[in-house]
């Protein structure tokens, strides 16, 4: 364990006091006290790149559907992945099934405790694995997301690009994180870094730690961290197909198991590419009509500009190779991601 000033002991007491009053109440937190493993897991899993908000309502869904992880271990992949739709990352959701039937199998459905025996599980990686090692189990680990990173570099005005300054970042947490609490102290920082030591415009006036903070010292708060300069968005479009017929059925199919949304639900569509699709790609004969409105749906790496056709047909039809009739009512119970979502939503608009 690192010699700690007491300067940095005096900013871990005065950012401690700060969570105990203003940190957030979230369903999965515990204040001064341990959470259950399975719920950080869980919330950790769902909060790796989506917000709060959207967890909340598909974390309380999984605790009642799931309420352990041997009940998430026995779960079948479908009922899974339809849970989980909407929430993006799919293959998070691969991975937290695959994870909650490794800690069945080999741990008898108690998480290992340690840094190093969570981070051989699937889909825990670094960070997910010091986050729960502290916050679950009050291991001495040092926890560092984007809102770490950003309330860091500036505190200590670390000017090295990142991802190169991680070593700086963490040696400088090294020294503050407290043997006592250090979940709390992480969950303080990543409040801290959601609330208030923002990107844009941070509220350094309300900060606990702002009298210790380099880089507000300097005026220069929002210039951290520094970062290497985004890459622009592949643009990409393709053609969906929503039919319709006379049982009041769509045409579905199932994504391949590798790639983006794997495994996921989709109505026909073109391959995704710069070029626009054409009607004669539809997947059965059809009075195809092209809407006028495409949907636009943005990846991490993609933007989508999903043009759609649509199409009545008055009697019903053997469905395609590899498609399935899929009645409207039962579309709940399909593992549809947003885009898609939209994509039929838009289309059955169109055809009322
Ligand atoms: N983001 C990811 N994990 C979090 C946590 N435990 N508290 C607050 N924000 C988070």
């Amino acid at each position: 364990m690192p010699a700690h000033s007491p300067s940095a002991d005096l900013r871990t007491a005065a950012l401690l006091a700060w969570y105990d009053r203003s940190g957030r109440d979230l369903p999965w937190r515990v204040k001064s006290g341990r959470a259950e493993p399975y719920r950080v897991w869980l919330s950790e899993i769902m909060l790796q790149q989506t917000s709060v908000e959207a967890v909340k309502p598909y974390f309380a869904k999984f605790l009642a559907l799931w309420p352990d992880v041997k009940a998430l271990a026995a779960a079948e992949d479908h009922a899974v992945m339809t849970a989980w739709a909407g929430l993006g990352y799919y293959a998070r959701a691969r991975n937290l099934l695959a994870c909650a039937r490794a800690v069945a199998r080999d741990f008898d459905g108690r998480f290992p405790q340690t840094e190093e025996a969570l981070r051989a599980l699937p889909g825990i990686g670094a960070y997910t694995a010091a986050a729960i090692a502290a916050i679950a189990f009050g291991e001495r680990a040092i926890v560092i997301d984007g809102n770490v990173e950003r309330v860091v570099t500036r505190l200590a005005a670390i000017d090295t690009l990142l991802p190169k300054a991680k070593p700086e970042i963490r040696a400088a947490l090294d020294g503050m994180v407290p043997a006592d609490r250090p979940g709390d102290f992480a969950q303080a920082l990543m409040d801290l870094g959601a609330t208030l030591c923002t990107p844009k415009s941070p509220s350094c006036q309300l900060c606990p730690l702002s009298d210790a903070c380099v880089a507000r010292v300097r005026g220069q708060a929002a210039a951290f961290p520094v970062k290497p300069a985004k890459r622009g968005r592949k643009q990409l479009q393709s053609l969906a197909f929503v039919v319709l017929d006379s049982q009041a059925r769509i045409l579905l199919r199932t994504r391949a198991g590798k790639g983006l949304l794997a495994g996921m639900a989709e109505v026909p569509n073109v391959d995704w590419s710069a070029g626009a699709g054409s009607l004669g790609a539809a997947p059965l004969q059809a009075e195809w009509r092209r809407l006028n409105q495409p949907v636009i749906h943005v990846f991490t790496h993609i933007d989508l500009r999903m043009e759609i056709a649509v199409a009545r047909l008055p009697a019903t039809a053997p469905a395609p190779d590899g498609m399935r009739w899929v009645s409207l009512e039962r579309l709940g119970d399909e593992p549809l991601p947003t885009l898609f979502r939209k994509v039929i939503e838009a289309g059955l608009r169109a055809l009322h």
